[in-house]
């Protein structure tokens, strides 16, 4: 048993987990220091290493280790009082660790000032640096390397997942930043995006279940009416028709192009996606009344209504105030969150 151990504990391979959940009541910065240094004194007994996030009540965990300890340690986090609605964003095995000097790297405010939670400053040296290197090559239009930089990723054993909420979407945002420092023109921005674009395409999906690919779900991706950024709508698009969905896409300009197109398509599920690039602080209002009139133009028909970007990811309270059934707060894992919630919606 022992031996049967230290030899899958050996081998180079890391297991690592990401997840992201609520936390149960605020923690002070105290509260925040305490959890951190007990969780490093255990996870360098374990050999694990990783990253915390605290924001606006939600944490975002990054860990990894020796797949057995990992798993011992995920035991324990997962029955954690503090927090809950627990939610895994990736979930792989990899050859080589991307926070090897941290046994856990704490980053929290206990305040809820907006932060820019994908820019590259805000994260371990060894993904900001990835994520610099993606900004600089669309930046540069330099597809092949763009595309080189994604494979070489998914070759490692980054899941899709990991390769979205890790490196596209940060990246993205960045970008967004540097647009609006004035570090970039728009030009070089829209250009940059669909670098990150073309990128994403090249991304493999694992199979999703068999239950989802009978269902045959048909979800209406769009962007939010008037909404110029489509990278999260379309990075959407592969992962639904990957996991046997009917993808129809919209990108209207108005209220009534969206509901009209909703009334012809009477889809399972619909999502209204906000600029993954920008913030767009000012148009949760817009968005209020958007949902509202989606949900009238499916009249009877039990479409869910799924809403995102960039607001959604940094601020996911934000979510509940516009009145959808689903806000995510990033792209991975959305098809089959979104399956889940049709088909509860057909149990109603
Ligand atoms: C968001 C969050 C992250 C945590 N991260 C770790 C961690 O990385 N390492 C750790 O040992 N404990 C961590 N903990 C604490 C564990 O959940 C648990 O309390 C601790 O490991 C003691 O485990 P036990 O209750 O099984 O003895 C975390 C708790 C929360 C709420």
């Amino acid at each position: 048993m022992s031996s049967a151990r230290s030899d899958e504990d050996s081998v180079d391979w890391v297991g690592c987990l990401t997840y992201k959940s609520v936390a149960t009541a605020t923690p002070s910065a105290r509260d925040l220091d305490i959890l951190a240094a007990r969780a490093r004194v255990r996870n360098r007994s374990l050999g694990i290493t990783g990253m915390l996030l605290f924001e606006d009540g939600c944490f975002l965990q990054s860990l990894e280790g020796p797949p057995r300890s990992l798993s011992a340690l995920w035991a324990s986090i997962k029955r954690d009082a503090r927090h809950n609605h627990i939610e895994v964003l990736s979930e792989h095995i990899a050859s080589a660790r991307l926070f090897s000097e941290w046994d856990l790297l704490l980053d929290g405010r206990a305040d809820s000032t907006p932060r820019v939670t994908g820019a590259a400053g805000t994260l371990p040296p060894a993904m900001a640096e990835h994520i610099a290197r993606l900004v600089e090559l669309a930046l540069n239009a330099d597809d092949q390397r763009v595309n080189a930089m994604i494979a070489s990723f998914a070759d490692q054993g980054w899941t899709s997942d990991a390769i979205l909420s890790l490196l596209i979407e940060p990246a993205a945002r960045a970008l967004g930043d540097a647009w609006l420092d004035d570090s970039c023109s728009e030009i070089d921005l829209t250009i940059a995006l669909s670098m990150l674009q073309l990128a994403g395409h090249a991304v493999r999906y694992s199979p999703s279940s068999q239950t989802i690919r009978n269902s045959q779900y048909r979800i209406l991706l769009a962007t939010a009416p008037g909404e110029q950024h489509m990278l999260g709508t379309t990075l959407l698009a592969d992962q639904f028709l990957e996991a046997g969905w009917q993808v129809e896409m919209a990108f209207p300009d108005s209220d009534e192009a969206l509901t009209n197109q909703m009334n012809a398509q009477h889809p399972d599920a619909v999502d209204l996606g906000l600029s993954e690039v920008l913030p767009r602080i000012g148009a949760i209002e817009r968005l209020r009344s958007t949902v509202k009139q989606s949900r009238q133009a499916a009249g009877n028909y039990p479409t869910v209504i799924s809403v995102g970007g960039r607001l959604f990811a940094e601020a996911a309270a934000t979510a509940m105030s516009v009145g959808a059934d689903h806000a995510r707060t990033g792209l991975a894992g959305t098809s089959v969150r979104l399956a889940e919630l049709v088909q509860k919606s057909r149990k109603l």
